[in-house]
């Protein structure tokens, strides 16, 4: 398993915090790179780039919250070698992983519950990429 970064802003920080105990309990490590505590005028690119930075840099993975997934999916995306996808089903979960291999995943903590999000992130980290021929040449390019 890759490493784990996380990262949230004060609208994603209360499922942030529930999500770090159900990686803990799974037995997952990972590091927090902030927001460590809710403040609610803190801004969600300072806790994007840290993260997407980190992922691109040490070919790991990341999970970011805030109140939509949008705005971090959007931050996380301008940094090289970020695929970041904001995402609110399970199919999307899985295809995003599986034909997208993307690397990040957002998560709105005002439009998702704490068991809707783990079904999410459930799907997205067990599922592998494929091994597919074009899936592979659509993620080449994107490179
Ligand atoms: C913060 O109020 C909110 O705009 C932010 O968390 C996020 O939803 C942006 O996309």
């Amino acid at each position: 398993m890759k490493k784990i970064y996380i990262g949230c802003d004060h609208a994603g920080f209360e499922l942030k915090e529930k999500i770090k105990e159900f990686l803990t309990k799974k037995n997952l490590s990972f590091e927090d790179l902030g927001n460590t505590e809710y403040d609610e005028k803190d801004d969600y690119p300072d806790y994007a780039f840290p993260v997407a930075k980190r992922v691109a840099k040490e070919n790991a993975i990341g999970i970011l919250f805030c109140g939509s997934g949008l705005g971090m999916c959007i931050a996380a995306n301008r940094i090289k070698g970020v695929r970041a996808v904001a995402i609110n089903n399970l199919k999307d979960s899985e295809s995003s992983r599986n034909e997208d291999y993307a690397n990040i995943l957002c998560l709105g903590g005002r439009t998702l519950g704490f068991w809707k999000a783990k079904r999410i992130l459930n799907k997205w980290l067990e599922t592998p990429y494929s091994k597919e021929a074009r899936h592979k040449r659509r993620v080449k390019k994107i490179r």
